[in-house]
């Protein structure tokens, strides 16, 4: 099943008409500032070429994009993704959460039932997901959730013109 819910959000795929919230909730430089390849300011029309383009694609029989959306009372406040899907070994992961929801255990919990879901709908071995070395609080949710520090990536990003380190993290079966 393509949907979790629980007592405090709901995960379900994006669609293009989740677009306005998305654009809304992630146009925000806190949020931003810690994501790559995302342009800043974060408009609409940004918004719904990226849910767009992963509605079509989670149709296909394999895809290389996962993206869920993350609903609290009926708002799309967030998102987790799988990215370059290898069906049957590994996917990196990227997730975000609008800044209004931060510090309440969401996205631990959020990242938890997500990898749980790909792992087992991808028969994944290995999920990863790379945190810029200033971003103290992902580093801390993919703790939490049980992946492991693998190493840092010298210069592996590009990030406003400036070349970035990141903090590699990873949990296999
Ligand atoms: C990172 C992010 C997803 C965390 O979401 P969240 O729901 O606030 O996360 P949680 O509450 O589940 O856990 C955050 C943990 O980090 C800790 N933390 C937060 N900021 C911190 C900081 N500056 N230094 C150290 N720890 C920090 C919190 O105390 C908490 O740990 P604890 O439960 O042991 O106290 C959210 O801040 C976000 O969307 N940031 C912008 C996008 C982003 O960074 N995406 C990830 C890219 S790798």
């Amino acid at each position: 099943m393509d949907i979790i819910k629980t007592k405090r959000f709901i995960l379900r795929l994006i669609r293009l008409k989740d677009a306005k919230d998305l654009a809304k909730n992630m146009n925000n430089w806190n949020v931003i500032k810690n994501l790559s390849q995302i342009p800043f300011p974060y408009e609409l029309r940004h918004a719904k070429q990226f849910s767009g383009k992963i509605e079509k694609e989670m149709k296909k029989e394999k895809p290389e994009n996962y993206v869920m959306v993350i609903e609290i009372d009926g708002e799309v406040v967030g998102a987790v993704g799988a990215h370059h899907i290898v069906h049957g070994h590994k996917a990196e992961m990227g997730y975000w959460l609008a800044e209004k929801h931060w510090g309440r255990g969401i996205m631990s919990e959020v990242v938890k039932k997500f990898m749980a879901h790909i792992f087992t709908k991808f028969k994944l071995r290995r999920i990863c997901a790379y945190a810029y070395p200033y971003n103290k609080g992902s580093m801390r949710v993919m703790e939490k959730v049980g992946m492991k520090f693998e190493g840092i990536g010298r210069k592996d990003m590009i990030k406003d013109g400036k070349f970035l380190d990141v903090h590699i993290y990873a949990k296999v079966k």
